[in-house]
């Protein structure tokens, strides 16, 4: 191994040490990667290697790999694309809405504006209560003003701060908002862009949708959102919205109904209705982790780009990881929680 490696990162060269993170070698250029949990959990420190080699750890996917775990060996050219550098603003909670017998849509009021790129996530801490990670999104009717924020969270019983919502979290209550993080943003691109989510990670993959719909309104587009119970699939008016704006597949599943309802929900998993991928497809997977595993694999094998965000719950030991929340619903653990998710949510 050589004693140092010549890296460039955006444009900017400089020595790093064989051996020491992509992260912490760019820190120590003053160069800052975007990055939330530095544990490889939440995907934010996602870069892509141009040229060169780096020691991957396990986090290749296509020519990107995880700047917080991957490891200088030797040159490399590195880049990774600009978004808004997180800040801190303080907020109030405006509304709380169930939209199904298990998802609530919260509206916070921002007492400042907060940048973010449809599709990233942000932190929410709500007086009192432990952190919590959520994805911005519009209302299931497309609505939202630029002065808060929409987001969808899973109500569980024995949440720490799901549970609380109503009762202890009220309307009016403090809330800090500390963000944007993620690499699951909406990007410009040509080819076909295909849109998988389940459960609340419907959030992040409706922001990028209308994103999409408004930014290349004739770009081919495939939705598919399923959720387990029929009842949940509380996404189904922004689908329609989709469909009339001209999009020809916009499915929604559930996985626990044995056939095709009169209300066009399809039986069985998201998994089970996806396209064919090809090399010119651009994938955003959302939810629930085994299925944005299944479709990072199909990604791979059809070299079609792929930008997820497997939600999973904060958890009380750290090695488990911060979006198990989010698969919950962007993501709320049952009981203490020590270890506030790193990334998105309930
Ligand atoms: S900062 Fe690298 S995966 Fe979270």
């Amino acid at each position: 191994m050589k004693r140092t490696a010549s890296l460039v990162i955006n444009a900017k060269a400089f020595s790093a040490v064989p051996g020491d993170t992509l992260l912490d070698a760019a820190m120590g250029a003053g160069i800052f990667i975007p990055h939330d949990c530095s544990s490889g959990q939440c995907d934010t420190c996602r870069v892509r290697i141009y040229d060169g080699s780096v020691d991957d750890r396990g986090t290749r996917r296509g020519d990107t790999v995880l700047a917080c775990q991957a490891r200088v060996v030797s040159d490399a050219v590195i880049e990774f694309d600009a978004v808004p550098e997180p800040i801190k603003v303080p907020a109030t909670l405006t509304g709380i809405k169930p939209i199904s017998p298990e998802i609530l849509e919260l509206s916070i009021g921002l007492h400042r504006s907060l940048p973010f790129l449809p599709g990233q996530y942000v932190k929410c801490s709500f007086s009192g209560f432990p952190e919590r990670d959520y994805s911005p999104t519009q209302r299931v009717d497309g609505t939202g003003a630029i002065d808060e924020l929409i987001v969808h969270v899973r109500r569980l019983r024995d949440g720490v701060v799901s549970s609380r919502l109503g009762t202890g979290i009220r309307i009016g209550h403090k809330v800090t908002v500390h963000g944007p993080f993620g690499s699951a943003f909406h990007r410009m691109g040509e080819g076909r862009i295909v849109l998988v989510a389940t459960g609340t990670g419907w959030a992040p993959v409706w922001a990028i949708a209308r994103a999409s719909r408004f930014r290349q309104p004739s770009r081919e587009m495939v939705v598919v959102a399923g959720a387990r119970a029929i009842e949940d699939l509380y996404m189904r008016d922004s689908l329609a919205w989709l469909a009339d704006t001209g999009v020809r597949t916009a499915i929604a599943t559930a996985s626990g109904l044995s056939s095709r309802d009169s209300n066009a929900v399809m039986a069985g998993r998201v998994t089970d209705h996806l396209p064919i991928f090809s090399s010119e497809d651009t994938v955003y997977a959302a939810g629930n982790p085994s299925m944005v595993a299944a479709v990072q694999a199909l990604c791979q094998a059809a070299g079609a780009k792929c930008h997820s965000d497997p939600f999973t719950a904060s958890q009380a030991k750290p090695s488990i990881g911060r979006r198990l929340l989010s698969f919950l619903g962007r993501g709320d653990a049952a009981g203490p929680d020590p270890r506030p998710a790193a990334g998105p949510h309930t």
